[in-house]
């Protein structure tokens, strides 16, 4: 059985090499499509990056279904159950993030380009090349072997990057569809270029939209500056009031449910191999800066945030203009922590802004996205198998860390599945994310395939009971 397992895995790493060009085009095709979660405008785009992976999935011979909700489609893909071998789930996103500024750009954010080593495009990490990884290590082992070694489901989203509403409302509805033993989700990062990682723990977000009307009209600044509150002034004074000079949030019960790091973690964060000058650098700050008494990742992964979006309202365009606005805006968040609650933040946010608004202010505000933080178990033979199989891709034994940024969808899973979650990251910090010139590393692309063919092999070592 051994002899045969390991010739079967030489099998589909062959497999890998002789397509390897192959992959990268077919991932680029999927890039050209612009699927932007946020801009009702893309909204015929997400469809299309919804059948593109339809496609896709069918030609390997899965049963695919597509699941249409009040938002994006959902892509849906199975393979047939092996009797003994546990049943993956693997959860992912196609839609991605908007594009602007777009004249920062090196290349077109949809006209993927290789260009040193990386794909660059908007999607080609987040989500679009990671979550490929996976299908193409299932093609390997379908195409070359004929089966998979355990039953295989893919779950893949387009609405990830909006708070994934209608996912969250699918999950409850079909959970023994989705019945699995561990889910696996490609979405992050490792902690540095050849310093794969396992992630343990990712932090919530809730989001909002601030409005602020003043006066009916806008003002002539001189004839009416003095005698009614300016919108934009009172946006500036209410944000400037959430949060002090240390980044600690200004709301009162805010921290209620945050715990304390425990001193054991705290130890193993601080030695993990990570370089914070070079990381500033790269970010070209001359400073950190952040929450006193914490050191940089505990900050980044463990620490809740307050931070600024979008900010609008006034003259914006060339020269001066003295107007008094009628109206200001912004968009905002706060990354949240293990038991912080979303809902609860808004509550305590609500009363904190009626302190902060100043007479003559209509205050309006919208919550446009909330998940909870999640921490991961590390103790099981499927962090074990993820263990290996990274070890033998990368080369590396991967380390153990969280991550500052929020996967909507990980707290319900969590909660109706009550199994395993293995978060591995294949991207880089410098990855640009959300940014122009986002790309994804094709050394990484190829050997987060590798990781994933390892681990579909090493999860079939774990006996399951009918
Ligand atoms: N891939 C990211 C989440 C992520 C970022 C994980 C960095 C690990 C490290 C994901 O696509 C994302 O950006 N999610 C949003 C969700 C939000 C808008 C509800 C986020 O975190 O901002
Ligand atoms: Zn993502």
């Amino acid at each position: 059985m051994a002899a045969n397992w390991s010739a079967e895995v030489q099998r589909v790493e062959d497999y890998l090499a002789a397509h390897a060009t192959d992959f990268v085009e077919r991932w680029a095709q999927w890039l050209r499509i612009p699927s932007i979660s946020a801009d009702s405008a893309y909204w015929g785009d997400l469809e299309r990056a919804a059948d593109w992976l339809l496609e896709q999935l069918q030609a390997l011979g899965l049963s695919v279904e597509k699941i249409s909700t009040a938002g994006p489609p959902l892509v849906y893909a199975e393979s047939p159950p092996v009797p003994g071998a546990p049943t993956v789930l693997v959860y992912g996103h196609y839609d991605v993030q908007p594009v602007a500024p777009v004249e920062a750009w090196q290349s077109p954010p949809f006209e993927p380009t290789l260009r040193d080593g990386a794909m660059y495009a908007r999607g080609a990490t987040d989500d679009k090349g990671q979550l490929l990884t996976h299908i193409w290590s299932t093609e390997a082992w379908l195409k070359e072997i004929g089966r998979l070694p355990i039953q295989l489901k893919f779950l893949v989203e387009g609405e990830e990057e909006v708070g994934s509403e209608h996912l969250n409302n699918f999950l409850s509805r079909r959970p023994a569809q989705l019945a699995c033993d561990c889910v696996v989700i490609s979405d992050g990062a490792q902690l540095g270029p050849d310093q794969p990682a396992i992630c343990y723990g990712l932090r919530g977000i809730a989001y909002y939209e601030l409005r602020l009307r003043g006066p009916k009209r806008d003002l002539h600044s001189g004839s009416f500056g003095g005698a009614v509150t300016n919108p934009v002034n009172a946006l500036a004074k209410i944000l400037a009031g959430l949060v002090d000079e240390q980044g600690r949030i200004q709301i009162p019960g805010f921290y209620d449910q945050v715990q304390p790091l425990s001193a054991e973690e705290r130890e193993r964060l601080a030695r993990l191999p990570f370089d914070e000058k070079k990381f500033l650098a790269q970010l070209g700050v001359c400073g950190a800066w952040g929450e006193e008494g914490y050191s940089l990742l505990e900050r980044r992964w463990a620490r809740p945030t307050f931070d600024i979006h979008g900010i609008w309202g006034g003259y914006q365009g060339e020269g001066s203009k003295t107007v008094l606005p009628a109206e200001a805006g912004a968009k905002f968040s706060f990354r949240l922590v293990p038991h912080q609650e979303p809902a609860k933040i808004t509550e305590a946010l609500r009363q904190r802004l009626q302190q902060l608004c100043p007479p003559g202010i209509q205050l309006q505000l919208l919550e446009t996205a909330g998940t909870p933080a999640v921490l991961v178990s590390v103790d099981s033979p499927y962090v074990q198998a993820a263990y290996r199989a990274i070890q033998k891709a990368f080369g590396r034994e991967p380390v153990f860390i969280r991550e500052g940024g929020s996967i909507p969808i990980v707290a319900s899973l969590q909660q109706v599945f009550q199994v395993p979650v293995l978060l591995l990251g294949w991207g880089q910090d410098d990855d640009n994310t959300h940014a122009p010139n986002e790309r994804f590393r094709l050394v990484d692309f190829h050997r987060g395939i590798r990781a994933s063919a390892y681990l579909w092999a090493e999860l079939a070592q774990i006996q399951t009971t009918p």
